[in-house]
Parts: C-alpha cells; structure tokens; sequence
C-alpha cells in the first residue's frame, strides 16, 4: 500500500498539528470528575454578549440558507468601526483563517516568513504548510528589563531575506503577552520593504491600554503592505462560533477574496459580530472582568514568589521554575486545565488565561497545592 503520508506535499510531512486545550468534557471523561475550570485557550470567560445570543436563537431556523458569500453587513459594520470601506475588509473563519490565506497567497516553497520566537503557534504551521521556509527572530531575553521574552523588533526585520514574502508581528503577543509600542512598530514598517507583506496580529487588541492600540486607518493608509488582523474570539466572546477579519488595502484583500471559499463565514457567526459590535457594555465589562483577574493573579504570583510576563492579554504566562508539563499534569488532577508551553520554548512556563474571581481563586489554590 502507498503510504499516504509520504504522497503529501513536503511542507505537510513536517508539520505538526496544533495542540489546542483540553476541553472540559475530555478531562471530565478522563477522571470522573465535574465542576473543572478551564483557562486554558484565551477565552473569554463572562460569555458571549446577550445581544449575539438572541440573534443566533432568532436566526438558527434559518440555517437551511447559505450565508452572504461577501458578509456584506458585517464588512459594512467593520469598515465604519475603523473608518474604512467594505473593501478593506476579509472576512475570516477566525482569524486564524486570514493568517492561512495570507500565506496561502503569498507564500512560496522558494520563499520565507518571519516571526519571532515563543510566538503565535499557528505562524509556523501556516508557513510549513505551504512548504516555505521560516525564518525565526530571537526573542528578547529572559532577564530583558521591560518586555522579557517579547518581540525585538530590530531581530526581527533583521531576519527579512531576499526570499521574505511575510513577516507575522503578535501585539500583544501570545503565549508571552508582551507588546511593542507603536512608535516602534511604525519604525519597523519603516524599514521593511512594501513587497513584504506585514501581518499585524491584534487578536487581544481590546485588552490593551488605549495608547497602545495602533492608529489603524492611518497606517493602512501609509503602508499599503500591511494586513492586520482581529477576532471575535477574544474579547467579543464569539470563539466557538469562529469569526475573524483582516483590514487591509483593497488589492490585498482581493487577493485572499480569490483563495478564500465562497461561505468561508457562517450565517450565525456573522450575525453573531455584528450584534456583539452594538454592545459596547459587554466589551467594557469584559476588559474590566480581565483587570482585576490580572492584578489578582500577579499579586497571588507575587505572594507565592513566582515571576511572571508582563501581559497585555487576557492570559499571563507564569515561571513556575519547574517542568511546566508536570505542573500542567498535577493541575489537571485538581479539576484546572491551563496551557503547558514547552511547544513554545518555555518549558518552565504555564500560560493562564485570565478566568472569573472564582475561577482564578480555584486556580490559585490547586496551583499553592500543586507546587
Ligand atoms: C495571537 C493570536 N492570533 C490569532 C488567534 C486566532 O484566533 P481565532 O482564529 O479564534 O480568531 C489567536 C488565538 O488564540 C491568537 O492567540
């Protein structure tokens, strides 16, 4: 028999899958138990708005119909949030779906990407699975005095080669959740070449301090090769629904019209955004839920003595100075399902997404215990 795995291309026999987080009902299954927390994929735990929830209620006997092809309504709505038109926009099944059609697009076997290490997981499987090369930026070190293990972003046009087609920047960045500032991401754009396209990825934008979100409208307008990327997965609490966007200049986004399939979103899902964009109150209540979780968990960090990443996420990444993995395992045990890292080069590292008061307190108490 042909061995299947050998008549795939040579970019998919390398890759490996992402490992997403361990559903509830998995671990439930696992122990025989009920009642566990998980913080384990950056989720937002208040819940989707109302508003999305009576719209899909309202809409769901209508799923006989395929949706808007262009999801002109939400496009729309996108477009006025930012200042743009309809055709800036891409609609994507998660943003995850833009990061792949991005690269689908643009990206050769012959050529190469950038992003940095202890970055988003999905760069790499993205590049590799159209066989191109990538092209790692070493992070900041450890001990680095504001942004330990975050982006350096002189490392990281650095690593731009003849061949770079792409370079993925996270702000903030996942699992670390360290951020560049915007003067020093402008003075990256400023040194790339616009036949490199940049793939701005502001997945937890919503969770950043204002002064830190970027001036959208106005770097689109100024840079022609930039792409950036947001989701309702975050903040907006859609991520089961899987709905994402690119912003970009209107060549670029019918280019990936073109690579895209023809319902690449779902009727409910964009529904769903756009009835989540009319409730500010939710997004407002969400990113103030996910203040006082930080400075609950930093300050129980500080109390038990381990050091953390400074976050601008939903989620810290904690040192917790032994196998995360075994951590990981022994959390499990007491009903808390967090994120290993090793897979991100942090192997002394657990990410936790920031969860409810209770949540994070049932966290904090199987972590004392788990040490
Ligand atoms: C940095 C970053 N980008 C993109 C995504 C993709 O999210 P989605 O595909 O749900 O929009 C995530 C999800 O965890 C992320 O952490």
């Amino acid at each position: 028999m042909a061995s299947y795995l050998e008549l795939a291309t040579a970019g998919v026999q390398k890759l490996t899958p992402y490992q997403p987080g361990k559903p509830v009902e998995e671990l439930e299954r696992e122990l025989g138990i009920s009642n566990s927390v998980k913080l384990a994929s950056n989720e937002n735990p208040l819940g989707p708005s109302p508003k999305a929830v009576e719209v899909i209620r309202r809409l769901a006997a209508g799923i006989n119909f395929y949706p808007d092809g262009g999801g002109y309504a939400l496009s729309q709505r996108i477009a006025d949030e930012h200042g743009l038109k309809a055709g800036n926009i891409t609609l994507g099944n998660g943003s995850n779906d833009i990061l792949e059609l991005v690269t689908r697009a643009y990206l050769t076997p012959q050529q190469s990407a950038v992003f940095s290490e202890h970055s988003f997981a999905v760069y790499p499987i993205v590049v590799q699975a159209v066989g191109a090369r990538a092209n790692v930026a070493k992070a900041l070190p450890e001990n680095h005095d504001t942004m330990p293990l975050g982006h350096d972003a002189q490392a990281m046009v650095d690593s731009i080669d003849a061949d770079t087609r792409i370079i993925f920047i996270a702000n903030p960045n996942n699992p670390t959740g360290t951020w560049l500032e915007p003067d020093v991401l402008e003075d990256m754009f400023r040194q790339i070449h616009d036949d490199v396209i940049i793939v701005l990825d502001l997945a937890y934008t919503e969770y950043m301090s204002r002064e830190l979100r970027p001036p959208i409208k106005a770097w689109l307008e100024k840079y022609p090769n930039l792409v950036i990327t947001q989701t309702f997965s975050k903040v907006y609490a859609l991520a089961g629904l899987r709905i994402g966007y690119a912003l970009s200049n209107p060549e670029i986004a019918g280019v990936l019209n073109r690579v895209r399939q023809p319902f690449n979103t779902n009727l409910l899902a964009q529904a769903a955004a756009l009835a989540s964009l009319d409730d500010r109150d939710h997004v407002l209540e969400s990113v103030a839920l996910n203040e006082q979780g930080k400075a609950f968990l930093q300050e129980s960090f500080d109390l038990i003595g381990l050091q953390y990443l400074p976050s601008m996420g939903n989620f810290i990444a904690v040192n917790v100075k032994q196998d995360g993995l075994a951590l990981y395992q022994k959390l499990l045990l007491e009903g808390v399902i967090v994120r290993p890292v090793a897979n991100y080069a942090m192997p002394e590292y657990l990410r936790v997404t920031i969860g409810t008061a209770d949540q994070n307190v049932r966290f904090v108490d199987a972590l004392k215990k788990s040490l």
